[in-house]
C-alpha cells in the first residue's frame, strides 16, 4: 500500500500520528505488551533522550519486522565518491565555481549517483556538513539506504524525486527539497529520469525553523507549509539490500524484505517537504540591503548563540525598490562560508556562468561579489522603477566553519578554471582629488 498524502506540520518538534491500517497504532500507550496485527514497537530516537522537549525527536514505529534484521554488513563500493574526507592539510582560499555535475554515463541510482564537493566537521564530532550533489538516472530498486551520520536535506534541480521513507512517500520537484532525519531508511526513485541535485549532509544539532525577532510572528517558511508524510507500507519479501552510511564510509548488507514495513507511526522524528516557492520573503523597502539572513528558510544551531552550523538560505523571486542602492548583492567578504547553487533561472549577481544544476564556493574572508558585467549595468540601472527578478531560485549552504572542498571536487574536469577571471574587467576607481 502506498500513499503520499501529506499533512501540514504546524511546528517543529510536534507530534504526528498516522496508520495506514485502522486500529494498528496502539492508543494511549508506546509499548503494550501485544501490537495490533502482531506488529512489532520499536523506537527511533534522533536526539539525546534527556533532550530539551523543545528539540527533542523520536518516533514510534510498528512494524512487521525490527529494524534489527537484516545481513552482516561489509564495506559497498560507490564510485563517485560519497563520504566525509575533507582532508587536514592546506585548503585554498580562491574563490570556486563548478558547472552542473555531469549526468552519469553509466546507469546510476541515487545512492551509485551521489558525490562529495566539500564539507566540515565529522560525523564524530557531530558537527559540521557534507555537501555533495547527486546526478542519477535509474530507480534504486531492491537498495534501501539510511544515514547514521547526519540528517538529509534534498535539494532536487532536474527530475523529481519519489522518496518512499519509513514513515511514508514524499514526492518532490525542483523547488521543493525534503529532509529525511537520521536514521530513516528510504529508496529514491526517479519519475522523470536524469536527475540531479544537491544535497546537505548535517552532523550537527537538527535543522529548524530560524527565530523571527522584530520580523514578528509570520513570515519567511511559515510553519503549516512544511508537510509530513502518512504511513504508507510495504509487505515484500526477496533479495534485497541495506546501504548505510556510517562515520563517513558505506556499507552494505542483505536484507530479505524491504525495511520500509512500518504500517503506524507516532511521533516527531519525521521526514518532511517544503515548497521554496511558499517562502514569504522580506526585504529593504527604503534603501541598502538587509544581510542574506533574512532569506533564512531552516537553520541548524551550533553550541554558540547566532551562530550556525548551517543555514539554509535561498534567494527566490522578489522585488528590488530600495533607492539609493546597489541592487544586487554588494561585495562582500564573510567569516562564515558560503556554498551557492542554482536550482532554477538565473542568479541576478551574475552575468554569466553560475548555471542550474552548477555551484560556487566563497570560504570564509574570501573576497566576492557581483562580476563586471553585472556590476556596470547595475550601476548604471534606472532606480526610479521597481524591478522584479522573476524567474530564479537560488539558494545557500552557509556553515561557521571553513568548507573544505574535496580532492575529486578540485580536479574535477566541470570545474571552471578561470572563474576569478569574472571580476578581472572591474575598472579601478576614478582617482581621488588632488592626488
Ligand atoms: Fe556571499
Amino acid at each position: 500500500m502506498t500513499t503520499n498524502a501529506l499533512r501540514y506540520m504546524t511546528g517543529f518538534g510536534n507530534e504526528f500520528a498516522s496508520e495506514a491500517v485502522p486500529g494498528a497504532l496502539p492508543q494511549g500507550q508506546n509499548s503494550p505488551q501485544t501490537v495490533a496485527h502482531g506488529l512489532y514497537a520499536e523506537q527511533l530516537s534522533g536526539t539525546a533522550f534527556t533532550a530539551p522537549r523543545g528539540q527533542n525527536r523520536r518516533s514510534w514505529l510498528y512494524r512487521i519486522r525490527p529494524a534489527a534484521m537484516h545481513g552482516s554488513f561489509s564495506p559497498f563500493a560507490q564510485a563517485p565518491g560519497f563520504h566525509n574526507d575533507f582532508g587536514h592539510g592546506p585548503v585554498t582560499p580562491d574563490q570556486l565555481r563548478w558547472d552542473p555535475l555531469p549526468l552519469p554515463a553509466a546507469p546510476a541510482d541515487f545512492v551509485e549517483g551521489l558525490y562529495t564537493v566539500a564539507g566540515n566537521g565529522s560525523p564524530a564530532a557531530q558537527q559540521g556538513v557534507g555537501i555533495h550533489l547527486y546526478a542519477a538516472d535509474r530507480d534504486m530498486a531492491g537498495r534501501f539506504f539510511y544515514d547514521a551520520d547526519g540528517e538529509l536535506l534534498l535539494v532536487p534541480q532536474q527530475g523529481r524525486l519519489r522518496i518512499a521513507t519509513e514513515l511514508g512517500v514524499l514526492e518532490v520537484e525542483p523547488q521543493q527539497v525534503a529532509v529525511v532525519p537520521r536514521g530513516v531508511r528510504f529508496r529514491v526513485e526517479l519519475p522523470d529520469g536524469a536527475s540531479r541535485g544537491y544535497v546537505l549532509e548535517n552532523f550537527g544539532a537538527h535543522l529548524r525553523l530560524p527565530e523571527l525577532g522584530p520580523i514578528g510572528a509570520n513570515g519567511l517558511a511559515n510553519p503549516r507549509d512544511f508537510e509530513t508524510p502518512v504511513a504508507a507500507y510495504e509487505d515484500m519479501e526477496g533479495d534485497f539490500e541495506l546501504v548505510a552510511k556510517f562515520q563517513g564510509h558505506l556499507w552494505r548488507a542483505g536484507i530479505g524484505h524491504s525495511p520500509l514495513d512500518v504500517v503506524a507511526w507516532h511521533g516527531s522524528h519525521a521526514p518532511y517537504r517544503y515548497d521554496l516557492r511558499r517562502f514569504n520573503t522580506i526585504g529593504s523597502i527604503s534603501f541598502d540591503h538587509p544581510d542574506p539572513s533574512i532569506f533564512t528558510v531552516l537553520t541548524a544551531p551550533s553550541d554558540t548563540p547566532g551562530t550556525a552550523n548551517v543555514d539554509f538560505a535561498i534567494f527566490p523571486p522578489r522585488w528590488l525598490v530600495a533607492q539609493h542602492t546597489f541592487r544586487p548583492p554588494w561585495f562582500h567578504r564573510n567569516v562564515a562560508s558560503e556554498f551557492m547553487g542554482l536550482v532554477h533561472g538565473a542568479y541576478d549577481a551574475k552575468a554569466e556562468g553560475f548555471l542550474p544544476g552548477g555551484c560556487s564556493l566563497h570560504n570564509c574572508m574570501s573576497g566576492h561579489g557581483p562580476d563586471a558585467a553585472t556590476f556596470e549595468k547595475a550601476s548604471a540601472a534606472d532606480l526610479s522603477r521597481p524591478d522584479v527578478i522573476a524567474d530564479t531560485m537560488a539558494f545557500m549552504f552557509e556553515t561557521r566553519a571553513v568548507l573544505r572542498p574535496t580532492a575529486q571536487a578540485l580536479d574535477a574536469a566541470h570545474r571552471q578554471r578561470g572563474y576569478q577571471q569574472c571580476w578581472a574587467g572591474l575598472r579601478r576607481t576614478s582617482r581621488p582629488p588632488g592626488r
